[in-house]
């Protein structure tokens, strides 16, 4: 088969890395890059860390407001995908990327495969929240991370196209492991095991509110442990422009975005994660690192009812509390499959043919 694989953002490549592996070993695959994230240190890096094959082609549509945004690349994408001719286009996740990529094959009659299909925060304020619906209303092929993604679609009547494969970003964070020294990383930063916490705060609901994310800073600055913090462009942007940066208090440690390995490292040493992200709410999971998410609801269910994950929002004593309160229980199912789940999303995208 041809397959069209669209990507964009900083998520999508890490969750890609095994997809297109698994995929080219049976199909031929034309990879897309839309251009959402262009910054080198949240693509090409994870391009070449991941050994992810370079994008056939690169639509540079960059940011924009979201209907701009989506617009450009739905736009391009059709004109693209006319030329290509796939017989299925797989698309990941829930980003603008996502949406507009599967609604440009859903008009041409082209399958869609939509990887992370199922996720539910049920919150529709979240731009991603959108995304994801809408995707999986338009896809034929829903390939589930979990059990309760799974529920989800079933709940909305797509239980037949549904597929449980497991959690792609579980194969990428498995190879990693392996392969990354967390006592070199964490001496290059002048940390040791514990000895911190890593946190990251990129959603518009945290990032794009001057008092929310003010609040974020605060409590961060209270912690009894430093912050290792590093700051996603679209968070930097609003901590300048809200005047927030002489702000962090003298435990907060901004850093530069950083590369897979580095991160996968930096979270295994951390005594718990503070972060607003869904894929390091998973990964603090599989590594058994506590999490304290700096929101009031979560899509990664599993990792609050294990006892692995706190729901924290964004008010200061609730931080605090939650970080006071963290533990690392004794079980830790595995709820996000074998770690082959790239393999199983090839096998299903090949009976789409
Ligand atoms: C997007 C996704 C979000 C995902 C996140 C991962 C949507 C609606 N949101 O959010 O679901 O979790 O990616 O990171 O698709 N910027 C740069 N350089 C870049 C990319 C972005 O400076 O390479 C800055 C720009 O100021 C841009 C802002 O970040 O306006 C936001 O970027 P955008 O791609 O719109 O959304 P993200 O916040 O990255």
């Amino acid at each position: 088969m041809k397959i069209a694989s669209i990507v964009g953002a900083r998520p999508q490549f890490i969750k890609a890395a095994p997809v297109c592996r698994a995929l080219r070993a049976e199909h031929d695959e034309v990879l897309i890059h839309t251009g959402q994230h262009y910054d080198h240190g949240m693509s090409q890096v994870f391009f070449d860390e991941l050994g992810i094959p370079a994008p056939d082609h690169n639509l540079g549509i960059g940011s924009g407001g979201h209907g701009r945004q989506t617009g450009e690349m739905l736009a391009a994408l059709e004109e693209l995908l006319q030329q290509i001719e796939p017989d299925a286009v797989l698309v990941y996740g829930d980003t603008n990327t996502t949406l507009a990529g599967g609604l440009a094959a859903a008009k041409l009659n082209i399958p869609v495969a939509h990887v992370e299909a199922g996720l539910r925060s049920f919150n529709r304020s979240m731009p991603e929240e959108i995304n994801r619906v809408v995707v999986d209303h338009m896809s034929a092929l829903l390939l589930a991370p979990t059990t309760a993604a799974i529920g989800n679609l079933t709940a909305e009547g797509l239980a037949s196209r549904a597929v449980l494969v497991g959690d792609v970003m579980l194969d990428t964070a498995r190879e990693f492991a392996e392969r990354t020294d967390v006592g070199e990383v964490l001496s290059a930063h002048g940390l040791h095991e514990g000895g911190y916490y890593l946190a990251t705060v990129h959603r518009a609901a945290t990032s794009d509110d001057p008092v929310r994310l003010g609040n974020v800073v605060e409590a961060f600055g209270s912690l009894d442990r430093p912050v290792l913090w590093p700051v996603h462009p679209r968070t930097a942007g609003n901590l300048h422009e809200f005047g927030l940066e002489g702000r962090m208090g003298g435990n907060v440690r901004a850093i530069e975005p950083q590369p897979y390995g580095e991160m996968i490292a930096l979270l295994r040493g951390a005594e718990a994660l503070l972060t607003d992200s869904g894929g390091m709410q998973k990964e603090a999971y599989f590594f058994g690192v506590p999490c304290v998410t700096l929101r009031d609801e979560t899509e990664w269910v599993e990792t609050v009812e294990m006892g692995w994950n706190r729901l924290a929002g964004t008010e200061p004593g609730r931080i605090r509390e939650a970080v006071a309160a963290v533990s690392r229980p004794a079980e830790r199912p595995e709820v996000y499959g074998d770690g082959h789940a790239a393999e199983k999303v090839a096998e299903a995208v090949g009976r789409l043919g």
